[in-house]
């Protein structure tokens, strides 16, 4: 099966089967009649391709959920519990719970992939990540065949980091749950969010009109897949101890240095009392400050627009998109000390 127009960045890929299966509660099933094993390390499952390189082909049987259930459910009070299948497309969701004057995920418009796939990196932006809304996520569990409900607080989230993603092979997220508010709570710190809705006329935006500004600041900001492959952020921004980010930015007075951001859940765990002090650092500035932003190794190359983004321009593979991921990782590591990691999962290599 051909796999180049079922990843974002548009590369080359195959696999030795796909199976889509449009009832999660069907999985149990596929495994038992031993149509896919599920102990299979090999078996990938794939939502929308939007946040994994195909550095060669996928070494086992690919595995797609493609129900598009979505569901809605008093939480008390103003909160509306939402519950969609993996397989929903992400953006599509955001705007049908908008239109259900649903407050909460205004902030992660546009991004791209499915339901399915935003607590396993815990997406985020522009202030706001999913694990800040997400009520229960729904996995099957490959090692006992047994169907569970998550709690927040058992998925591990971090920092474009969860569970799913440390140990991808233990579960399949088949559903989440999201906890959403009647009542709308504008998070507008990030910068250029309140200048976007200035510039739209906004004084005191709607949920929607908080999306319509995120998705014209990604539109200026970000390629889309669909003109230009690419799979957004290609790093992380890079975590470093207090410490070398104050020493960095004496040195490099226009670097963006960021407090981590953590839930007041996670105060207890990361305290800053006990000298474990972190900052995050834009991986975008110390890519640009080496030179690669636009640059390109034939149709491998940096955005000129944003220089976290690689992208294909035609004919890359995924072997060269991934040697100039690591030139880029070796730049930034020689001038400024820093390793940058990976943000999308990378199929058929190791990094
Ligand atoms: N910058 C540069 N050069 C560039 C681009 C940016 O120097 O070419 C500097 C600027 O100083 C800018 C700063 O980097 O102010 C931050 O840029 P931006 O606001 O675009 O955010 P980012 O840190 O690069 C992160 C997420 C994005 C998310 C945006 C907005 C990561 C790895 N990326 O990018 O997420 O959309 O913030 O919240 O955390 C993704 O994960 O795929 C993704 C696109």
């Amino acid at each position: 099966v051909d796999l180049t127009t079922r990843n974002t960045f548009g590369v080359p890929a195959r696999a030795p089967v796909l199976v889509e299966v449009d009832d999660a509660a069907a999985l149990p099933r596929l495994f038992a009649d031993g149509i896919v094993d599920a102990a299979d390390p090999a078996l990938l499952v794939l939502g929308g391709g939007s946040n994994l390189l195909f550095a060669g082909d996928a070494p086992g049987p690919v595995l797609a959920l493609t129900a598009q259930n979505v569901e809605t459910g008093d939480g008390g009070d103003d909160i509306v519990l939402v519950r969609a299948s993996a397989g929903v497309p992400w953006h599509g969701f955001v705007m049908h719970t908008l239109s259900l004057g649903l407050c909460g995920l205004e902030n992660l418009a546009l991004i791209p992939g499915t339901v399915g796939a935003a607590p396993i990196q815990n997406i985020g932006a522009y202030g706001v990540e999913v694990r800040e809304r997400v009520h229960a996520v729904e996995v099957f569990e490959r090692a006992t065949g047994k169907v569970r409900r998550l709690a927040p607080e058992e998925c591990g989230f971090a920092y474009r980091d969860s569970a799913f993603k440390c140990d991808p092979r233990r579960w399949i997220v088949t559903a989440v749950e999201f906890a959403l508010s009647r009542r709308p709570a504008p998070m507008l710190d990030y910068a250029g969010l309140r200048d976007e809705l200035a510039a739209m006329d906004v004084a005191t935006p709607t949920a929607a009109q908080v999306a319509g500004a995120v998705i014209r600041i990604r539109r200026r900001k970000l390629p889309d897949p669909a003109v230009l492959g690419n799979a957004g952020s290609f790093f992380k921004n890079p975590i470093v101890p207090a410490s070398q980010a104050e020493t960095l930015g004496a040195a490099n007075p226009r670097l963006p240095v960021f407090p981590v951001a953590a839930l007041p859940a996670d105060a207890a765990t990361h305290g800053e009392a006990d000298g474990d002090a972190t900052r995050k650092l834009s991986a975008a500035w110390l890519i640009d400050a080496c030179g690669w932003k636009g640059h390109r190794d034939g149709d491998a190359g940096v955005s000129p627009d944003h220089a976290l983004v690689l992208v294909n321009h035609g004919a890359a593979t995924g072997s060269q998109l991934l040697a100039l991921a690591r030139r880029i990782t070796a730049s930034v590591h020689e001038r400024f000390g820093v390793t940058l990691e990976p943000e999308p999962r990378i199929i058929g290599a190791d990094w």
